[in-house]
């Protein structure tokens, strides 16, 4: 194969023919290079825009704003929480739409494509703050306006969060009035769904009732059965998905491959308690009464769904509570010698809400029957971190570090989920033909020269749930837009990522 000026000039024979460099490539796979479908690295990128954990699993494009939350648009209310917040992402600009975001990200330069999604949560937060009630007329059509205005610069469409508030506080009919503006344009309704838990197949349906009523292509993310109770819905989950891609719904899922799932600790918080925004939560997390009734909900969602025993801290903003990170809430609790809610309330509080957690309640059986069916895509629900600097603090999930050698190690090669071909495929050409990436996702003349060259014998993810902050071995070399990235496993430092725009 032979690139140049970015793109795929030749494949074949080429004998004889001169090149600049030559990469040695016997006995390693030749891939596209592989297109995280459902990231967090709207912040990430900003302090780490080599893209380290990324590219070193063999990701050439990332596509950000996902779960209702992107990086636009945002209020000047929004970045006095943000400033605290993202203080560890050294943001030195400030934005308010998507637009300039995608701006001052390509002026930065980052070693990786990046795709962008309008996020439902902050539409409504622009427009409704944080309140638990339907629109008005008025603030659906400032809604669709905003909507609108992200698709106009390039967005790939909307993503819900329906866990977190106030994305949580929508119902369908406000959704697929959304939804229709993004389908204007061609663009995708992704979705985190309501409920992945007992309510699975619930949240399906509402979703492809979005999908049938918006006439919009539909992306399920992060599919998975959430708790013992629900274990094996997926494959009622997905035969509703195939029924419905049969009546003419183009609905597909991403996955990655781990039993444990990862958020904010505040998404144990039931979601009343939202209400306002996080003054008002803080607020009510320190009033004995509410406090009472909230862990009432907590203890009864905690038998259904999975014990605090597993759900273990992976972030506190604080130092002084470091000696948290890597515990579960119960052992903090009996730590800490309170009721394991208390513990939940006491560190939201004095991480004013800041608290990451990781949460071991999948099954190994699902991820397997999930990952073999042909709608799934792969996508770490992860971000761009990097073993060292400012990013490489907590004992974050290691699908930031190994979700894509994962598959290839652990599902294809070890335990032979999938085949080699398979998985290549939901990695690349599945996801570009959903975007609309008509020149990624498959090698080809004419196609752009983004190239992951990795070793199927010993390509696996290192980093764990214990040691996180490690990159992924056997992926040797990876080209974005012709331009090497990572060379025998090391990052160039080269940047040659682009925004990406819808169509
Ligand atoms: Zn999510
Ligand atoms: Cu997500």
């Amino acid at each position: 194969m032979g690139i140049s000026g970015g793109r795929i000039e030749a494949i074949g024979n080429l004998e004889g023919a001169a090149a600049v460099q030559v990469i040695e490539a016997r006995g390693l796979a030749v891939a596209p290079g592989f297109i995280d479908m459902h990231t967090h690295s709207d912040w990430p990128l900003l302090a780490n825009p080599e893209a380290h954990s990324k590219v070193r699993q063999g990701v050439t494009t990332e596509i950000i704003g996902h779960c209702g939350a992107s990086a636009a648009p945002l209020t000047p209310a929004d970045w006095d929480e943000i400033r605290t917040r993202f203080a560890r992402y050294q943001m030195d600009q400030q934005w308010s739409t998507l637009q300039e975001y995608m701006e001052i990200l390509e002026a930065r330069g980052i070693a990786v494509n990046v795709g962008v999604l309008v996020g439902h949560g902050n539409v409504r937060r622009c427009v409704m703050g944080y309140e638990l009630r339907r629109p008005t007329a008025e603030e659906l059509a400032r809604m669709k306006e905003l909507v609108r205005e992200a698709m106009e610069a390039g967005a790939f469409g909307l993503s819900s969060g329906l866990i977190y508030p106030p994305s949580a506080y929508a119902d369908t009919a406000e959704l697929i009035e959304l939804s229709r503006v993004v389908a204007e344009y061609g663009g995708i309704y992704f979705t985190h769904m309501r409920n992945e838990s007992e309510g699975l197949l619930e949240s399906v349906r509402e979703t492809l009732e979005i999908g049938r009523g918006a006439g919009v292509g539909v992306q399920i993310s992060h599919h998975k059965a959430v708790g013992k109770n629900a274990w094996g819905l997926v494959q009622q989950s997905l035969e509703l998905i195939e029924q419905a891609r049969s009546e003419g719904i183009d609905v597909t899922c991403d996955q990655y491959p781990y039993v444990a799932t990862s958020t904010t600790l505040t998404s144990v918080i039931p979601k009343w308690a939202h209400e306002g925004g996080r003054e008002k939560l803080l607020q009510r997390l320190q009033d004995p009464e509410t406090r009472r009734k909230l862990c009432a909900e907590m203890t009864a969602q905690r038998q259904r769904v999975s014990g605090w025993e597993d759900i273990v801290v992976s972030r506190v903003a604080s130092e002084q509570n470091q000696s948290c990170v890597g515990r579960s809430i119960a052992e903090i609790a009996a730590e800490r010698g309170v009721d394991p809610c208390d513990a939940v309330f006491d560190l939201l509080v004095e991480e004013k809400l800041d608290v990451g957690q990781v949460h071991f309640c999948l099954s190994e059986d699902d991820v397997k029957t999930v990952m073999a069916h042909p709608t799934v895509m792969i996508g770490s629900d992860g971000s761009a971190l990097a073993a060292e600097g400012p990013l490489a603090s907590g004992k974050p999930h290691p699908r930031s570090y190994g979700t894509f050698a994962r598959v290839l190690g652990k599902y294809v090669r070890e335990e032979k989920t999938l085949r080699l071909e398979e998985a290549v495929r939901k990695m690349t050409s599945l996801p570009a033909s959903k975007l609309g990436l008509f020149d990624r996702g498959i090698l080809r003349p004419g196609m752009m020269a983004d190239i992951t060259i990795f070793d199927p014998a010993t390509v696996a993810d290192r980093a764990t749930f214990t040691e996180p902050h490690q990159y992924a071995a056997g992926i040797h070399h990876v080209f974005v837009n012709g331009v090497q990235v990572v060379a025998e496993g090391e990052h160039t430092g080269a940047r040659p990522g682009r925004i990406l725009r819808r169509g």
